[in-house]
């Protein structure tokens, strides 16, 4: 889901040290495809300057509420009037107290009343400053009318002192301004989507496991996207090298048998689940307690391997609950997706060669529906074809739980 795209946002930047970090934040918003304006408190001034942020977003950058452009009649309010969303980044005590004061003294407080747009605030400050009563206080009152107040990072200020007062990094900051584009304009709006990624590890022992190739891009990357389309996502991942995505729930398994549980508790309710994590069939029948020494096994050894429960299989009676599978085949590739579709009575699956996929950045895959379309994709990053496959996915989704149900052929 293209949530930037066209989306007019209004960057206020306030005097913190922390405000030449949402340069990268206007850059990849504009990148996106949104219209940026950013307006610069009066200390922000002393930290950052305009050139950096016009250049960025190809647009002018606002300062003064008493110099704006001859062609904007209202032009201290338009801003705000027309935003789509407003971020402050880097929030300071100050601002957030003005704001919770509901003063518009300068040109970004005044945006900021003037607006219904969802408003977004990433506080940065020192430790004390953030911890402190009168903080505190403002910060709830701005979460009391609706204002979405991130939590600040943890770790090294600017002063050498280390604690919470972190600007959360750009990336986080943009997750949570996606989530909330989403969230007003997105075609998931309202529902709950559950999203598996990454291989399962089946331990041996205390330090060595059975797993597979999956890096879990995929299932991140899908993730995103139902979030960018404004559902409300819970992300079950095996261990994966990959941040923690913004803006949605977390649950971090391991084994197979973990994977089920926390599916089986999240679907809970859940619209649609998307189940892209690559499930060990089977694990070892026990898991030694101690490392298991070469020594006594001068033949070689043999694993016992017992079967996992296959987790779509066991929601197959969930009529209600729109289910994706992944098929990742070496041979007969739509064939063999094809008896999955049926076996596991899913709404529709996606097939992809599994030697070619894995481990690479770009992936070709065919969908096949229960209604038998098949739709071929072009190779693409694996981000791109999330978001093809999300969006053929809600063309597909019931509009109602009263849709749900009928048809469903085996
Ligand atoms: O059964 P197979 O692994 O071939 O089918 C793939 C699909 O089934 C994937 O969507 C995978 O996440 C899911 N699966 C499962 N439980 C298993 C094995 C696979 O839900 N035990």
């Amino acid at each position: 889901m293209q949530i930037l795209n066209g989306k007019r946002i209004v960057l206020g930047v306030c005097g913190s040290i922390a405000a030449y970090k949402v340069a990268e934040l206007a850059r990849n918003l504009t990148l996106g495809g949104a219209i940026v304006d950013v307006v610069l408190t009066e200390s922000a001034e002393r930290f950052v300057g305009t050139a950096t942020f016009q250049a960025l977003t190809g647009r002018p950058v606002l300062t003064d509420m008493w110099a704006l452009p001859e062609d904007s009649v209202v032009g201290h309010v338009a801003l705000g009037v027309n935003a789509d969303l407003i971020v402050i980044a880097p929030a300071t005590a100050n601002t957030l107290a003005r704001l919770a004061a509901g003063m518009c003294d300068d040109l970004l407080t005044t945006t900021v009343l003037a607006t219904t747009a969802p408003i977004l605030c990433a506080p940065a400050m020192n430790v004390h400053m953030y911890a402190a009563a009168a903080t505190q206080h403002n910060i709830a009152t701005l979460r009391g009318r609706g204002f979405t107040v991130l939590e600040p990072a943890e770790g090294r200020m600017a002063e050498p002192m280390v604690g919470k007062g972190r600007l959360p990094e750009p990336a986080i900051i943009e997750g949570e301004i996606r989530a909330l584009l989403g969230r007003t304009h997105g075609p998931l709006r309202g529902k709950k989507v559950v999203v598996t990624a990454g291989g399962t590890r089946e331990p041996i022992d205390p330090i060595r496991y059975l797993s597979n190739r999956s890096s879990g891009q995929m299932g991140y990357a899908l993730a995103a996207a139902a979030r960018d389309a404004g559902a409300h996502v819970t992300l079950i991942s095996t261990p994966v090298t990959l941040e923690a995505p913004a803006a949605m729930e977390l649950v971090r398994v391991e084994t197979a048998i973990q994977m089920r549980d926390a599916v089986q508790a999240a679907c809970t309710g859940a619209d649609l689940l998307v189940m892209n994590a690559a499930v060990a069939d089977f694990r070892p029948a026990e898991v030694a307690d101690q490392k298991i020494k070469k020594q006594g096994h001068a033949e070689g050894m043999t694993l016992n391997l017992v079967p996992n429960p296959d987790i779509l299989g066991e929601l197959a009676q969930r009529d209600d609950l729109f289910k994706v599978g992944f098929a990742a085949e070496t041979q007969d590739l739509q064939h063999h997706a094809e008896g999955k579709l049926q076996r596991k009575r899913l709404d529709m699956i996606v097939a992809n060669n599994a030697t070619e996929t894995m481990s690479q950045n770009d992936i070709e895959v065919t969908i096949l529906t229960r209604n038998n379309d098949v739709i071929m994709m072009p190779r693409q990053s694996k981000e791109a074809a999330a978001v093809a496959i999300l969006q053929t996915i809600i063309e597909r989704l019931p509009r109602l739980p009263a849709d749900r149900g009928a048809g469903h052929t085996e």
